[in-house]
């Protein structure tokens, strides 16, 4: 535990079983800087979420007032991992999160969870270069098992009053974690170039802990506002950390060939995230400037 600057206790879910791996999982660790950094006390649990009495019993030891929930199956070294796996990820992203979520309920703590806005793909309404999808409107993608988990999962979880949905888009962070979008675009042969929503964590996880803090509940687009294309993101890794970077750009048709599953491109709508952090005297940047700020953070941090 760290020294305390507030009352708050936080309790992150999000550790790895698998010894090899280091202990945290990437956005546990991100939330886990952000609590150092304000001072807050917190403790990470490397209990499994989907089961209920272990849940039950850490939330009476602990005796947090606040839990964030950063556990869940993302895939790796992709998404495409959950079409071979799917068993594991709807105990973790479907009962895992709501059996934590329902725990919390019985025992009156607010829970952030986060999610994934990959439940959304472009549609004649919603252009790449057009209006982002809002909260309000209903998910429209759920065609690799990965989104599908995730929208079974919000679904089941969003009318609890004590929650707060996170929606996370390709995040990136000043880090080269085999989670940062930043990391997967690299290792990639070809990659196509699209614009897409994205959650910059460098400025983003701040805000997770405010909305937090202040018990905000509900679904939030948590990305921000605007957009940036695959070829920006490397153009910038090129200039701020790898000058001898080069890549291959193919089509979502050759994309399509490759990968088991499909993939969702969005813009989300962050108005109302934007709106309500105002209240707290929080401003997030623009994707673009979100961008180039992780990138001036990772080159000060000497990754090459
Ligand atoms: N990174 C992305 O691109 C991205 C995008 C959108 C949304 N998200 C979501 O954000 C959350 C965090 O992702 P991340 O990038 O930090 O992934 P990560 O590095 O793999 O971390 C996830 C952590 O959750 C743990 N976990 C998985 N299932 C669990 C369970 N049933 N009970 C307890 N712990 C469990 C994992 O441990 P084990 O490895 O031991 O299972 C790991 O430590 C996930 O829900 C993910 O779906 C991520």
């Amino acid at each position: 535990m760290t020294v305390s600057s507030s009352n708050e206790v936080f309790l992150v879910f999000g550790a790895h079983i698998d010894e090899e791996k280091s202990g945290n999982g990437w956005v546990s660790g991100l939330i886990q800087e952000e609590l150092s950094k304000t001072g807050d006390r917190y403790q990470v649990s490397s209990v499994r979420i989907e089961d209920r009495e272990a849940v039950l019993r850490e939330l009476d030891r602990v005796k947090p007032t606040r839990v964030i929930n950063t556990a869940g199956k993302r895939g790796f070294p992709n998404a495409d991992w959950c079409e071979d796996h799917k068993d594991a990820a709807i105990r973790s992203n479907v009962i895992g999160a709501a059996n934590l979520v329902d725990c919390c309920f019985i025992r009156n703590v607010h829970i952030t969870h986060f999610a994934s806005a990959c439940i959304y793909d472009e549609d004649e309404s919603h252009p790449l270069d057009g209006p982002g999808f809002t909260e309000e409107e209903p998910p429209n993608y759920a065609a690799s098992f990965y989104s599908y988990s995730k929208l079974v999962s919000e679904q089941a979880i969003k009318s609890y009053p004590n929650v707060l949905i996170l929606r996370l888009r390709n995040p990136l962070a000043a880090d080269l974690h085999p989670m940062n979008f930043i990391t997967k675009l690299i290792r990639y042969e070809k990659i196509v170039n699209v614009p897409n929503s994205g959650t910059i964590m460098t400025n983003m996880t701040p805000a997770a802990v405010l909305l937090s803090r202040h018990r905000e509940t509900g679904i939030f687009n948590f990305t921000n506002p605007g957009t940036f294309t695959h070829n920006e993101v490397m153009e910038l890794t090129k200039k701020f950390i790898r000058p001898s970077l080069s890549w291959t750009n193919f089509s979502l048709e050759e994309q399509r060939k490759v990968l088991k599953a499909p993939r969702t491109n969005a813009k989300l709508d962050a108005s109302k995230l934007e709106k309500t952090l105002a209240k707290y005297g929080y401003t997030i940047l623009g994707a673009q400037d979100a961008l180039e700020e992780a990138f001036v953070i990772m080159k000060a941090k000497g990754y090459k």
